[in-house]
């Protein structure tokens, strides 16, 4: 008997899919902006502009990496910010996700994707039995908010890319799953629309990749969702067809 999505998703028992346990649905269906403006604190102070650092970025190792990132000014975003927001999970990862940037709850908490985008993030990581910081390291293309939750700059992106670079040379992941267009304009360049990327495999300095649509997207357009699903299943097979 052949099964169609929605019927192998309730066999699966996750449908109807990455529904947020103790969210009113109607408050997933605002515009993930409109949420994020609820909590948007005051902006800080701007902070005074420290010289550049001309560290050698490639050979640091965690302690003075995350150090780094958290002393950073090396792009306008630094100055605005709370605090960087370096990552969180497991260092020794099979899978990596790259969103975009730390939102407004990000900025307070220090953590990546812990706001309505994180919570879908790890309904997400819970669909394909995986969890945040078990096997799972979880980054952005920039360490810091942008402001009113803009996309980051390209300039932006690429002040912030050694610091990237760095985290995917410590942590070796497995599979790389990128969050959506700013992750991927990040990780792999170029300007491809999202759509003509996702289930096709890429590769980053000999690491599988795969492309999906931000969750702050996935919650504006919930039928999107279910091609999200596709992806991490896609994910999972390149991770299982890959060697170490
Ligand atoms: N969106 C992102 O891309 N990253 C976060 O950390 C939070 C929201």
């Amino acid at each position: 008997m052949s099964l169609n999505r929605e019927q192998m998703l309730i066999e699966m028992g996750i449908s109807p899919i990455w529904e947020l346990r103790g969210v009113p649905s109607e408050a997933v269906r605002q515009p993930a902006e409109q949420l994020e403006a609820i909590a948007e604190p005051a902006d800080p102070p701007p902070l005074p502009t420290p010289p550049a650092s001309g560290c050698d970025v490639g050979s640091l190792d965690w302690p003075a990496l995350e150090e780094g990132i958290r002393a950073c000014r090396r792009c306008p975003l630094g100055q605005q910010r709370r605090q960087a927001v370096p990552g969180i999970g497991d260092r020794r990862p099979d899978w990596l996700f790259i969103g975009e940037g730390p939102g407004a709850e990000e900025d307070q908490r220090g953590e990546p994707f812990v706001g309505q985008a994180g919570k879908l993030l790890d309904a997400m990581l819970a669909a394909i039995s995986l969890e945040r910081g078990q096997g799972v390291y979880i980054a952005n293309a920039v360490k810091c908010r942008p402001p009113n939750n803009r996309t980051p700059e390209a300039a932006e992106m690429a002040a912030c890319s050694p610091w990237l670079e760095r985290q995917i040379e410590l942590l070796k992941p497995r599979v790389i799953v990128l969050l959506g267009k700013a992750a991927v304009h990040s990780v792999l360049g170029g300007d491809r629309a999202l759509a003509s990327l996702r289930g096709r495999a890429h590769e980053y300095r000999g690491i599988p990749v795969a492309v999906t649509y931000h969750p702050a997207y996935l919650l504006r357009n919930l039928p999107d969702k279910a091609k999200a699903w596709e992806d991490l299943l896609f994910a999972r097979r390149l991770l299982a067809e890959g060697k170490r």
